[in-house]
């Protein structure tokens, strides 16, 4: 099966930096595909050329088999796309909110107005339509930003960071409605700095740092690591006065078992397989071990492990 979304060395430099060096990606027909990556990650740089509203550097990007440059029109139509910042008019209501997005879409009469009345539906929004949209809550206006979105049934609908500032109940209705879209078949790329969002909903993920794609898979497949199976990441508090020397002795030992960070005197290895074989590593070098902390492998801990920097801190 040809992918619905393929991108070929796709990539943007502003001045002589690469927002997005040169990516290559296929997301599946009827997959949530998650794009996780820290502020600056360029995964609104890689959307808005998805969209067709920056013009690439380089490489090529396609929607159902359309060149969102040379086929621009066609990539746009299969194309809905939910951005990071509200595209919506606080002095409309929804329903003339839609009217406008409708008319880009080309869309008139009865199948506007069906396609308004789904739209609004899907968003949670019908009884609310004719209100002005300056009265609604941020979530709310996230929800009518989705609906613009939607409204001419794109097959694949791109999520730029959608639960930012939105109160629990609507990241609740918006997971829901984008479950219920995929199991209707649309395809979902979903982007955002919250790995337990991404982890929760994603059925593939690609993590992003610096403009380059670190690593990709499954969820179950970026969680077991080098090892294959389930991992866990490894907090060892090292005994006592050690030196520096010792300390380097000891990261280089765990080194052997996963990546291995330090913060003061406290070593993190991560993705581990085996526990008993870093502990017997870091005490192989000399080096005693107060205290130890494990938990089971998170994106957060993939990420760190693939770039040595923290998601958080990003
Ligand atoms: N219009 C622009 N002009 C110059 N630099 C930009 C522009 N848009 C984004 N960048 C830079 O590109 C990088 C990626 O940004 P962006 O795609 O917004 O990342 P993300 O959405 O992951 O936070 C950042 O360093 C950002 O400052
Ligand atoms: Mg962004």
């Amino acid at each position: 099966m040809t992918a619905l979304l393929e991108l070929r060395g796709l990539g943007k430099d502003y001045g002589a930096r690469a927002a997005v060096a040169a990516l290559d990606l296929d997301v599946a027909e009827g997959e949530i595909f998650g794009l996780l990556g820290p502020n600056g990650a360029g995964k609104t740089t890689t959307i808005s050329m998805i969209a067709g509203v920056v013009a690439p550097s380089r490489g090529h990007a396609r929607v159902a088999g359309h060149d969102v440059v040379t086929a621009a029109f066609a990539a746009r139509a299969a194309t809905g796309v939910v951005p990071q910042d509200l595209a919506i008019y606080d002095e409309l209501t929804p329903r003339e909110n839609l009217d406008f997005f409708g008319a880009l879409y080309g869309l008139s009469g009865a199948t506007l107005r069906e396609r308004q009345a789904w739209a609004l539906g899907v968003a949670g929004l019908a009884d609310r339509a004719d209100e002005p949209t300056k009265t609604f809550s941020g979530g709310m206006k996230r929800r009518l930003n989705l609906a613009a979105g939607l409204l001419h049934r794109p097959r694949l609908l791109v999520l730029d960071e959608p639960t930012v500032g939105v109160d629990p109940q609507s990241r609740k209705h918006i997971f829901d409605t984008i479950r219920a879209l995929r199991a209707d078949g649309m395809t979902v790329l979903y982007t955002s700095h919250y790995m337990e969002e991404v982890q929760a909903l994603c059925d593939r993920v690609a993590i992003m740092d610096g403009g380059r794609i670190v690593a990709h898979g499954t969820i179950p497949e970026l969680l077991a690591g080098r090892a294959g199976a389930a991992a866990l990441v490894v907090e060892i508090e090292l005994a006592g006065v050690v030196g520096d020397d010792a300390i380097g002795a000891a990261l280089a030992a765990a080194a052997a078992h996963g990546e291995a960070a330090r913060d003061g005197r406290t070593l993190r290895i991560t993705p581990v397989a085996s526990v008993g074989a870093v502990i017997a590593a870091v005490e192989g070098a000399g080096v005693a071990i107060a205290a130890l902390r494990t938990h089971a492998a998170d994106l957060e801990a993939v990420f760190l492990a693939h770039t040595g920097h923290s998601l958080r801190d990003g």
